[in-house]
């Protein structure tokens, strides 16, 4: 048997200029919204990517018709009358729960399976399905499936206990169409909001407060097909440019909005990279400067991002000095910690928290990427690591990453993707059989 692996080869400070493709996190919501009309949407800037792919798939099984070509999305929903998101889609990606909510405010009926956990912990999602109810909906969770019924959805004032981006945007899709003014309390305020609130409004919804954590929406009785731009993808960027300080390299991340990165960048400054932001772009040299490892919380946007937590702990793990990463967001999210420890790493989980005491001298190994943004953290550590790192899984990377090896071959990473070998039960038993006869 075999599976495919990529090979981080050491490589010299990255150079060069990376185009950042769409955001995923952004085209998944606005995929969703396109079930609110019957109409032919057209989404642009959208990466090839498995999450698109099973959105698309999602977004099929419901009947609607979805072509990707190039980077433009269009989405057919003339003829979309399903209303139930099976099991074996939505396990693929948590995200296919944001279908709950348009077909709940369209068709009255909605049946998405429960997502269940993830790598790092068990991820509920009672704030979607309080927030359906504050609707008025009737919401039954049997056979690991969450059953919602609705006449039309009532417009109410509701008030998210912590902020979720999901929560959010499911909360959106479903008061755009409901009777009456709906209030959302503490919505979350990631840029992938402002992105769908733009599509929804240009489709004819009428949300007021966009880039506010109180959002207004006063419920219409129909909305049109729309053409939109996904935002670009701020934690690409954000790989790419961490990817410029591990290995003291110079990078221009293009196409991309600085205002999304502030944290980021205010991190990556404190280690003592330069940063120069322009209105699409932003550069790191890292070049023949003594970078010190900085400490992260992570947190909601503006804060530091989770999904950039993995990414920012392989830069303090390769830089000389101590450093603590937390993640208030997802206090389990530490399944790269092991395999970065396999690269050399010294880190020290308790609680929230990572403790790391920095090294320059990792060494490549071979490692597991147990989800997406641990396998980007993976790379590049391997990228300084001695010799060759090899990353196995690397199906959670295709989640997320367009291109990601022609993008680091544009700065000077040779990064292979090959076929290895596994050993089967067979192959492994042959051995032990001939050692114990
Ligand atoms: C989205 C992103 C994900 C990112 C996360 C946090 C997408 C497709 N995914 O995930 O990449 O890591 O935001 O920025 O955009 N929570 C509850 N109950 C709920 C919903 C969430 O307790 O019903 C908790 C979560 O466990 C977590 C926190 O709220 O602790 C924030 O999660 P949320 O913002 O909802 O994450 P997602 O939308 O799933």
């Amino acid at each position: 048997m075999m599976k495919e692996i990529y090979q981080v080869p050491t490589s010299q400070s990255l150079q060069g200029d990376v185009i950042i493709s769409g955001a995923k996190n952004a085209v998944l919501p606005l995929m969703a919204a396109t079930l609110l009309c019957r109409g032919i949407s057209i989404i642009n800037n959208v990466p090839q990517l498995d999450d698109v792919n099973t959105m698309a798939e999602v977004l099929r099984y419901l009947g609607a018709k979805v072509e990707h070509q190039n980077s433009s999305l269009t989405i057919d929903t003339r003829e979309c009358d399903g209303y139930q998101a099976p099991y074996h889609l939505v396990t693929k990606m948590r995200a296919s729960i944001y279908v709950l909510g348009p077909l709940l405010a369209r068709l009255g009926q909605a049946s998405v399976a429960l997502p269940g956990g993830c790598a790092w912990g068990p991820r509920p999602v009672d704030l979607h399905i309080a927030g359906m109810q504050a609707l008025s909906a009737k919401v039954e969770l049997s056979h690991g499936n969450i059953h919602a019924h609705a006449g039309r959805l009532q417009g109410a004032d509701f008030t998210f206990s912590i902020s979720s981006v999901g929560a959010t945007v499911n909360l959106l899709l479903a008061s755009v169409l409901a009777d009456g003014t709906t209030r959302l309390f503490n919505a979350a305020i990631e840029p992938e909001i402002d992105n769908l609130v733009d599509q929804l409004n240009a489709m004819g919804a009428q949300i007021f407060g966009k880039g506010t954590s109180t959002l207004v929406i006063e419920g219409v009785t129909e909305l049109k097909a729309a053409t939109i731009d996904a935002i670009p993808d701020r934690i690409e960027a954000g790989t790419y440019l961490i990817a410029g300080a591990i290995t003291q390299g110079k990078v221009t991340v293009k196409q991309v909005q600085p205002a999304h990165l502030t944290a980021l960048i205010d991190s990556l400054t404190a280690t003592g990279t330069l940063i120069c932001c322009e209105d699409d772009s932003i550069t790191i040299d890292a070049q023949q400067r003594a970078l010190q490892p900085i400490s992260i919380k992570t947190g909601p946007y503006p804060l530091f991002a989770t999904d950039l937590q993995p990414q920012w702990m392989a830069l303090c793990v390769s830089l000389t000095g101590v450093s603590q990463v937390t993640d208030t967001i997802y206090p389990d999210r530490f399944q790269h910690v092991a395999e970065l420890c396999r690269l050399g790493a010294n880190i020290r989980v308790k609680g929230n928290t990572a403790c790391i005491i920095g090294t320059p001298n990792l060494s490549g190994a071979p490692v597991k990427a147990s989800d997406l943004r641990a396998g980007a953290a993976l790379i590049l550590a391997g990228l300084i690591a001695s010799d060759y790192t090899e990353i196995s899984d690397i199906h959670h990377l295709d989640r997320g990453y367009q291109n990601l090896i022609g993008k680091f071959a544009t700065l000077g990473a040779t990064i292979k993707r090959s076929h290895h070998p596994v050993a089967t039960n067979q192959a492994i038993a042959a051995p032990l059989l001939s050692l114990c006869g």
